[in-house]
């Protein structure tokens, strides 16, 4: 573009516009390098999904719900019978064929935490599963938030950290880096204030299984289609291998 058209004022509008976004963009970048841990889902695991299941309707279900997933095509894909179902998974729900949808009605949650808990059937989609899984492992104490609690990736979140039980508290060490009066605060790590339930491998396998579940729901279709993807291929080789045989015998007499 020739910037040259532009008066001043708006040149100058625009370049405020790229700093802005500039900024915004290194802002991103290094709140999402303070945890750059990798989740290393396995969506064709069901016993992981299964637990991720369990996880998801006893921990998240409180404030999230995950309106696109029909409980009986969870308990179809992930291999449940329809009593385990009814025993272990639908806590808010009368029949099979209903949605995972919670009590809980947007305006009182806007009113207790501000913001709304998202509906959580896209969002590993939306977020992708590594920041998910480093979202759930960054809550720190921080006395200065309603909740007690700041987290990492999602600077000032709203959710409170509901795994605390599990995980335990941590304090954040921030350290500041740079030159005088160009300093940044960079996170250094995390100290263990009081322990959980959970060791740390426990609790990350435990997030594993939670990002696992928000993954397979994102797209449930990706377990079927990976089967279909490998019976495909199968087909087109053996096919492949027929076809070359019938043109040799074919070919043979034309010479
Ligand atoms: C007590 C209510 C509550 C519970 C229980 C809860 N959350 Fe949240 N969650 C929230 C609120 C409120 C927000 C909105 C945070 C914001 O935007 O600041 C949120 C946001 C999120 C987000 C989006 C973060 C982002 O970057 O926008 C994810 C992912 C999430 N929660 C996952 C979970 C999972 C997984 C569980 C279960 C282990 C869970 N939550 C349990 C209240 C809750």
């Amino acid at each position: 573009m020739n910037t040259t058209i532009l008066q001043p004022r708006a040149r100058r509008m625009l370049l405020t516009v790229v700093a802005g976004l500039l900024a915004a963009g290194s802002a991103v970048a290094s709140g999402g390098g303070a945890l750059a841990d990798h989740a290393n889902v396995d969506v064709g695991n069901v016993a992981s999904l299964q637990r991720g299941a369990r996880n998801f309707v006893n921990y998240c279900m409180g404030c999230h719900s995950a309106q696109y997933v029909r409980y009986n095509r969870l308990a179809q894909d992930l291999g449940i019978s329809e009593q385990q179902l009814i025993d272990n998974l639908m806590f808010a729900a009368q029949k099979p064929t209903e949605t995972m949808t919670i009590a809980m009605r947007p305006a009182d949650a806007v009113r207790w935490f501000g913001v709304a808990p998202p509906d959580l059937s896209l969002i590993a989609r939306n977020r992708g599963a590594d920041y998910i899984y480093n979202f759930l492992r960054g809550f720190y104490l921080d006395p200065t938030r309603p909740s007690g609690v700041n987290n990492l990736m999602l600077p000032n979140a709203a959710m409170p950290h509901v795994l605390a039980g599990l995980q335990g508290t941590h304090e954040a060490v921030f350290a500041e880096e740079g030159e005088s009066g160009a300093t940044h605060t960079v996170f250094r790590e995390f100290r263990q204030v009081t322990a959980g339930q959970l060791s740390p491998e426990e609790y990350d396998q435990f997030v594993r299984d939670t990002v696992a579940f928000l993954a397979y729901i994102g797209e449930p279709m990706q377990l079927e289609r990976q089967r279909l993807g490998l019976m495909v291929l199968a087909f087109l080789l053996v096919f492949g291998i027929l076809s070359y045989l019938l043109k040799k015998e074919i070919w043979k007499d034309v010479r």
